[in-house]
């Protein structure tokens, strides 16, 4: 009975826009994706992880985690896929036998606080096969379609009922295993990946639960949120 963390690290990071992959942008004089690996580290409930890197940049990730005297658990670098539902299926593969609870996290997600951590695995450990983090909206939501140069909009959804998800989201192994199998499957034929993990266990007709998110897991995307996350760390380290 041993938990697996999937930190999920191949991306190139595209719309941050640096010259090298998101993950391995510093934040605080240390890459994302060691940040994201320390607070995996330090919720005491993970046993080992599986990270998956960019091309070409296994080798330098494994050296980068292997030498954190903060990351005392064992570490697999491996490579990603072409997107993030392959880089997930790809990191599942290196699951270990014991391995019965897996999370899947972004290095994205570098200010994930170990209390988030706990409340997912327990979640999980307490029956739930699938369990994400979740924030309330606070921006009012319209549902859209494209009308000429603009877009019509078709609905506005109660906003009281509406979920922001976050990472990471936990899994009892089987069923992850399961629908990475069905969406992997679906996803060849239908030309689309998954946004997120929960979304192939919701397309098994498979019951997925929300616990308490934290807004200090918010995903880096741009340069302002890069800027951001290093505002939050100097406010928590004075
Ligand atoms: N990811 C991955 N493999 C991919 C694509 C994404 O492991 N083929 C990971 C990223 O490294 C990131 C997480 O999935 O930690 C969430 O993805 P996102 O925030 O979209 O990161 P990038 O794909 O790197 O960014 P962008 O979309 O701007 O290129
Ligand atoms: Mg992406």
């Amino acid at each position: 009975m041993t938990t697996l963390a999937i930190l999920t690290a191949a991306g190139s990071g595209s719309r941050l826009g640096r010259d090298l992959p998101k993950a391995l942008v510093e934040l605080d004089g240390f890459p994302l994706v060691l940040h994201a690996a320390r607070r995996l580290v330090a919720s005491d409930v993970v046993d080992s992880l599986v990270v998956t890197a960019p091309d070409g940049l296994v080798g330098i990730m494994t050296e980068l985690l292997a030498n954190d005297p903060r990351v005392q658990i064992p570490v697999e670098v491996t490579d990603g896929g072409p997107t993030r539902q392959a880089s997930v299926s790809a990191g599942l593969e290196l699951a270990r036998p014991g391995d019965d609870v897996v999370l899947v996290h972004d290095a994205a997600r570098p200010l994930v606080p170990p209390d988030l951590v706990r409340r997912v695995v327990g979640a999980v450990r307490n029956g739930h096969g699938a369990v994400v983090p979740g924030l309330p909206v606070t921006d009012t939501v319209k549902q859209v379609r494209p009308d000429g140069d603009a877009e019509l909009v078709t609905g506005t959804p109660d906003r009281s009922i509406l979920r922001a998800v976050q990472t990471p989201q936990g899994f009892d192994r089987d069923l992850l295993v399961r629908a990475h199998r069905t969406g992997a499957a679906r996803a060849l034929a239908e030309h689309l990946a998954a946004t997120d993990d929960a979304g192939l266990v919701e397309a098994l007709g498979e019951p997925v639960y929300i616990v308490a998110g934290d807004a200090a897991a918010f995903k880096i995307t741009t340069e302002r949120d890069l800027w951001l996350a290093s505002l939050v760390l100097q406010e928590t380290n004075a």
